[in-house]
Formats: C-alpha cells, structure tokens, sequence
C-alpha cells in the first residue's frame, strides 16, 4: 500500500531534510505534495527524478492527504493541522505547538513508540536537542534508573533556519574581511536586540520565559519529563548557539539511581541501544563531533566518564545532526511506525 503525503514547509532547512529522508527510506508514496507559504508558490522541486510546483498552503491542499509532515512554524501548525486532521490526514508535526497538550503524544520512536497509538489525528515530534538526549538517555533509564539531568547545549545554526544559515555566511565573510558585523535575526527572529552568531558563541535560543530559563531550555526541561514518562526527574538545561551549520552537541550530566554502576556498564547500556552510536577511545582521540555526524541519522555519544565526587554521577558528550534525527528523520520515523503498526486509523 501506498499513501497520500504532504510536506508542509517543503522549501525550508528541515523541509529539504525530510524530502531527502523520505527518499533515502524509500518511504511508500502515492501522491506527494510540497506545501509552503505565498512566498515560495509556484518554485519547482525535484523528487526522486520527477519535478514538482511548490503550492501554497490553504485548509484545502489536505483533501485526500493520509499524512502530513509539518515543519513550517507553531503558528502555521495551530492554523492548518486541525483543518488537516479534520480531513482525515494524520500530522506529525515538528513545531512546538502541541508538543506538551496533553491529548497529544510526543515521540521519539527508541523511547516511546507506543504513545503513537494514542493519537488523535497528531503527533508531536519533539525539540531537537531534547531527541538526541532522551534517546541516549533512555538506556540509562531502563537499566539504571535517573534521578537527575544536568545539560549544556552547543547547537548548529541550521535549527533556526535558511535565514539564519545565511546570516552566518554573511557575517562569517564580513569578519575575516574586516568589515563591521550586521545582526538582523539571531539569537530570536522579532526579538529587540540582535547578536552576530559569526564567531561568537549566544547564550539564548528562543525567547526568555519569566522564570530566567529560555523556551528552548524549558522545551529540554519539560519535554524530557513527557516522552520518559517520568515528572519527578530533575532536569537543567543551558541553551547556546554556536557558529557552525550542522548538528547540536550536548554535555550532558546524568545521576543513576543504582549504586555501584561502572564506566563500562554506562558504555554497554549505551552501546547496545537501538540507534545509538558509541564513539569512545580517549586513548585513539575516538569522540564525536558536529561534523563527523552531521548527514547521519543515528545519535553518537562518547566521553563517557564517572564523576569524581558522586558515585552516582556520569557525563557524556552527545552529538546527532539537528535536521535528521532532530527533525526530518525522527517525524518521519514516526510516519513509518504510524504504517507498520496499523495506527494511522484513529
Ligand atoms: P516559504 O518558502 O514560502 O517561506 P525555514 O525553517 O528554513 O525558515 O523554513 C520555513 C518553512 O516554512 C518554509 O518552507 C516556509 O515557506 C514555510 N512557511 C513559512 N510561513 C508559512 C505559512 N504562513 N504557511 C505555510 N508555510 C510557511
């Protein structure tokens, strides 16, 4: 069998990562439909050899969709996936916009798959920096137990957009010709002040929450507790965005529950869990990073070690690229698991 699909922000960062993905995993199309706004209707896309018009996205483009990939913004998700629900299409959506609503699950296939079947029609597909760390933690969870999560983020400018991708090709040009440095859009598209990101480092993803933690920390914080089923962990987070293109590292620390719990077992939880990659020889300078996995799908880990002060405390060193596991890889993860497991009826 094979199914009606339409993407909705098809032209932006994430929207070409989940064309790429759709295509690589050979996903079961019939019908494929590339959704943007005004803006970009019209535009011509390529997909698997044949070329399709971009159309703007109205209530009426879902007609006869079975599922529809949502990537373009909380506010448009709010607009158009009821209307796409209502007409029988199945959203995963990659927006904040229903992520903690309770009637809604949100998932990461290796965490908790069967909170898909629960759906009314959407599936929230959680923050990328939280993916990549619930997926490595989840072992962790499973044989060891957590009390608490400490994380601090280093994170691709590719999270915020083409725009901003171009923002950091501008300014990294202006600075190494010695010309002044224009800040239009980072940390927050609309905010008051703008930072150049060339060559710096920002301590701000998204906007300030009244509680001095940023919404991207609050999304770390609370969608951790939602998609590990587990409200009373204690999780921190810190934000900062750096100058490079392609995927989000994490320094995350993690207290176990067990006592006695090694270094090695840490690793062999982590190097056994479905996919997650351990990269770890201290010895061969073996660690991950931004660019050695960006373009992959799965999460890599290494730096694995026990605190020095608490027998209960480890660190890692977590790395995934942002736009595949973090985005289009994971949402459309989710597409496969709605069509395996027979669930895209509601
Ligand atoms: P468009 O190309 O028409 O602006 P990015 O995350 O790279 O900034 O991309 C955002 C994506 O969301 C783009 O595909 C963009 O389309 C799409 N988008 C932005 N606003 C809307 C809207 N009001 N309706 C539908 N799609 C939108």
């Amino acid at each position: 069998q094979r199914y009606n699909v339409a993407v909705v922000g098809a032209t932006g960062a994430v929207g070409a990562k989940m064309l790429e993905t759709l295509d690589k995993k050979n996903f079961p199309i019939n019908e494929l439909y590339l959704l943007s706004s005004k803006r970009s209707a019209g535009k011509e896309l390529e997909f698997q050899g044949k070329t399709y018009t971009v159309q703007e996205t109205t209530p009426e483009s879902f007609e006869g969709i079975d599922i529809a990939l949502f990537s373009a913004g909380g506010s448009v998700s709010k607009k158009f996936a009821p209307e796409a629900v209502k007409r029988g299409a199945v959203v995963v959506d990659n927006t904040s916009a229903y992520r903690m609503d309770p009637e809604v699950p949100l998932v990461v296939p290796e965490v908790n798959e069967a909170d898909i079947k629960t759906h009314n029609g959407i599936i929230a597909n959680p923050n990328c920096s939280t993916i990549q760390m619930v997926a490595a933690l989840k072992p962790i969870q499973d044989q060891f137990g957590m009390s608490r999560v400490i994380v601090s983020t280093y994170q691709a400018v590719s999270g915020a957009g083409n725009e901003a991708l171009d923002e950091l090709r501008t300014q990294s040009k202006a600075f190494l010709e010695g010309e002044n440095l224009e800040a239009e859009l980072l940390p927050v598209s609309g905010e008051k002040h703008h930072y150049p990101i060339a060559f710096n480092a920002l301590p701000q993803i998204d906007v300030f929450q009244e509680n001095g933690y940023t919404f991207e920390e609050m999304k770390m914080i609370n969608e951790t507790k939602k998609i590990m089923h587990d409200d009373k962990v204690h999780v921190a987070a810190t934000c900062v965005r750096l100058p490079f293109f392609t995927s989000h590292a994490e320094s995350v620390y993690v207290e176990v529950n067990k006592e006695g719990v090694t270094a090695d077992q840490f690793k062999s939880a982590i190097s056994n869990a479905e996919g997650i990659v351990l990269e770890d020889d201290p010895e061969n300078q073996v660690y991950p990073t931004p660019l050695s996995s960006a373009g992959k799908c799965d999460v890599f880990v290494g730096r694995i070690r026990k605190d020095l002060d608490n027998e209960k405390g480890f660190h890692l060193w977590v790395v995934s690229d942002n736009l595949l596991k973090g985005a289009a890889w994971n949402s459309v993860q989710i597409a496969e698991s709605l069509i395996k497991n027979n669930w895209l009826q509601k």
